[in-house]
Order: C-alpha cells, then structure tokens, then sequence
C-alpha cells in the first residue's frame, strides 16, 4: 500500500523529520511511503496513496506559504478525497506556532474530504496530539516520536484499506 509525505523545506528540519516519518510507515508491513518536496511531487504517486501527511516549517506561527498555494491548487486536483491526512511541523520555538499550523492543514485536509487523523492520545504515551512538532536544534530527540507518528498513520490506514 502506498503512503506519501510531502513537506517544505528551505534549511533541511521538515525534510529531515519527513523521512523520519516515512521510514515509520515503512515498518509497518506491505507498506511503501516516500517522502517528497512540494516543488517536485509524484501526482500518480499520490494519488495511488492511501494516506499522504504534509509537513511545513512554522512561519509568523503558521502554516509555510508553498504548503498553503499546494493545497489552493495542486491539491485541488490529487485526488485526496477519502484518503488518510495528517500533519506535522518543525519551528524554532515550543510557543512558536508549531500546533496552529498543523491545525489549519488539518482544516484543508477535512474541505478536501481527507480523513483526519494523528492517533492523538489513544496509544497512551507517547502522546501525539494533533500532529508532531520537532524544534531547530533537536531534530535528534524527536525522531522517535515523528517514526512512531509513521507507524500510527500507517497501521490506521492499512486497518482501513488493507
Ligand atoms: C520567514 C520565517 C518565519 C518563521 N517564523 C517562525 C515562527 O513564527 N515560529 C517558530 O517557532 N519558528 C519560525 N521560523 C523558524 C522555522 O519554522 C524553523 O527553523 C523550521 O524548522 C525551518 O524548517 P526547514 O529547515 O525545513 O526550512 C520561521 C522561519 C522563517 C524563515
């Protein structure tokens, strides 16, 4: 089953935790997830994907501007209705924004007819909330939660389609 994460990213943070993510999905079984820059995404890909997360770097506490012109246009035409969405994000800052602009995707996703999801707090710890935030600086001490986010979005995608 294929799964794709696509992201923004000018210094290498969200393009960082989107392979994180990615390699998450992956260990769940019969599952193929690739990892895509928005400026250069695989529409057949996509559209053959079951579930696609979007990551941006949080600017002025929001979503980043090319996340926000893919969903106004490309996504209009991807293909996502029905499929599993989610979001993560990377900032500088714990207060900086991080859960706002997951939320606003999040919101896209939902007008798009995406179903939404993160796991939240239904695992127990670690707990996901709405989606995962990794900050400059500490990329390290995240990974393990964005591998097991992966792993969430894709044993709920596999649970529906599989
Ligand atoms: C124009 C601009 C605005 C930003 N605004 C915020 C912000 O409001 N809150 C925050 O925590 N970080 C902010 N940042 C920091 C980035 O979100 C952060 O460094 C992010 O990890 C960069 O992602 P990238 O390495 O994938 O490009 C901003 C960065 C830029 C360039």
């Amino acid at each position: 089953m294929k799964m794709t994460v696509l992201y923004h990213s000018v210094t290498g943070n969200t393009k960082t935790m989107a392979q994180v993510i990615a390699e998450g999905m992956m260990t769940v079984a019969g599952v193929e997830a690739k990892a895509f820059p928005i400026e250069n995404w695989d529409a057949a890909w996509v559209k053959e994907s079951k579930c696609v997360v979007l990551g941006t770097p949080i600017y002025l506490a929001d979503l980043c501007s090319a996340v926000k012109v893919w969903l106004d246009g490309p996504a209009l035409k991807a293909g996502l209705a029905g499929k599993v969405g989610g979001a993560f994000a990377t900032a500088d800052y714990l207060h900086g924004g991080g859960d706002l602009g997951i939320q606003t995707i999040l919101n896209h996703m939902m007008v798009l007819g995406m179903l939404t999801y993160s796991g939240g707090g239904s695992f127990g710890k670690p707990v996901i909330h709405l989606g995962p935030v990794a900050l400059h600086g500490h990329l390290e001490e995240s990974k393990e939660l964005f591998r097991l986010y992966g792993q969430r979005m894709a044993t709920k995608t596999v649970s529906l389609f599989g």
